[in-house]
């Protein structure tokens, strides 16, 4: 083995619990036959921990994450707690600290995958969402005044930074050139109501796309956007959108690719002064926790893309041509696919074909 990398495991919650182990022990595999050794450090961070603990985890996480290449999450969640208690306290600290500014998500309709969209075929729909991670609705500014009181009020501030807006529009043009598809980017906002952030996200996409000549651009309001996720998925190829936006928007464009089981994310510090972070797009899951049936595929997609961004391309296509052999194969898969596979049925198929 040449190369090395130390990975931070952190399954988490739920689901992520059962599918991240998986997905780290392929990854691993793939990696060593790029020969590169992935070695991993597990933290019980999570709702457990929190029961015990009264955080979500310890003080000096984000000191003792910082020390590893990459970030494996798999979902936060728990009934027992409310969700911005868990949420603020462990994915968005760690999203916001390491400037992972980047949320790529892709979509993919896979070949031996149905789409609800019963005209859409295979192939048909490959778009990716670069969603913004670090501001935006999400920047956790605001209180409460006369806080439980008949008058209480909350203030919820979005923050739009001219820097913020600009990075990660350029970082959607620059993909879509990689990508070398449709050379399309989407910009998805609400500045017909949103006078102010939106507009500067507007004015900033124009200027930027100058820089992009060769890169054709496509401006829509949020509400048709949703609309056109769904009558016409396949004329996306780079959606650049705000935080919140993004956010609701992959929820529906892995929908129309079959399932929220297949979509993978990368949270991403294209800087590399900090460990990125790659996720899957669901949550924990708690209707299915437990019982075996999760996909496994998101996760898996995502480790791929975490081996991708650690420099072993070759591998993460390894997991990819796997995970698309064994959907088109269809004798192995999960309940929201149609199938009644268990998830290590699932994982072990992948790594079969590995
Ligand atoms: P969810 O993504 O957990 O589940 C939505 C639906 O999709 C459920 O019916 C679930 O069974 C199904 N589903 C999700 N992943 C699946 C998989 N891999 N295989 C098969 N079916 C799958 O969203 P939710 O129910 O809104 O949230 C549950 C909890 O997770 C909440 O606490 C929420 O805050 C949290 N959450 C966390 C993350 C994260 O950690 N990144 C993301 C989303 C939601
Ligand atoms: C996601 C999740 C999170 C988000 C939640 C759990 C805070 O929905 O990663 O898509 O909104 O970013
Ligand atoms: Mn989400």
């Amino acid at each position: 083995m040449q190369k090395r990398f130390s990975i931070a495991l952190i399954p988490g919650d739920g689901i992520g619990r059962e599918v991240t182990p998986l997905a780290f022990e392929i990854a691993a595999y793939a990696a060593s036959r790029s020969q590169t050794a992935l070695e991993s450090t597990c933290y019980d961070w999570g709702s457990d921990y929190y029961f015990q603990h009264g955080h979500m985890m310890p003080p000096d996480a984000l000191e003792t994450l910082a020390r590893h290449d990459a970030i494996l999450l798999g979902a936060v969640g728990n009934p027992g707690i409310p969700d911005h208690v868990t949420l603020n306290g462990l994915l968005l600290p760690i999203r916001r600290a390491f400037d992972q500014f980047a949320n790529v998500r892709p979509a993919v309709l896979y070949e031996g995958v149905c789409s609800p969209l019963r005209s859409l075929r295979p192939g048909q729909i490959d778009l990716v969402i670069v969603r913004e991670n670090t501001e935006g609705e999400y920047a956790q500014v605001g209180g409460f005044v006369h806080e439980r009181h008949a008058s209480e009020v909350a203030v919820q501030a979005a923050v739009f930074t001219r820097h913020g807006v600009e990075r990660i529009i350029r970082f959607a043009f620059e993909l879509a050139r990689k990508r070398n598809q449709k050379r399309k980017v989407t910009s998805v906002t609400k500045s017909n109501a949103q006078g102010f952030s939106m507009v500067l996200w507007d004015r900033t996409f124009q200027q930027v796309a100058a820089q992009f000549p060769d890169i054709e651009t496509e401006s829509l309001l949020v509400d048709a956007a949703a609309m056109s996720f769904v009558t016409r998925p396949q004329s996306f190829d780079v959606v650049v959108a705000s935080n919140l936006f993004g956010d609701i928007l992959s929820d529906l464009s892995a929908a129309v690719s079959g399932s929220i089981g297949l979509a993978a994310s990368a949270n991403l510090d294209p800087t590399r002064r900090f460990p990125s972070m790659f996720e899957p797009v669901h949550g924990s899951a708690p209707d299915i926790a437990g019982k075996g049936i999760a996909n496994p595929l998101a996760a898996i997609l995502s480790s791929a893309m975490m081996l991708d961004h650690l420099g072993l391309p070759e591998a993460a296509k390894r997991i990819e041509n796997a995970v698309r052999a064994v959907l088109a194969d269809g004798r192995v898969r999960t309940p929201d696919l149609g199938g009644k596979s268990t998830t290590s049925e699932v994982a072990a198929a992948v790594r079969e074909r590995l």
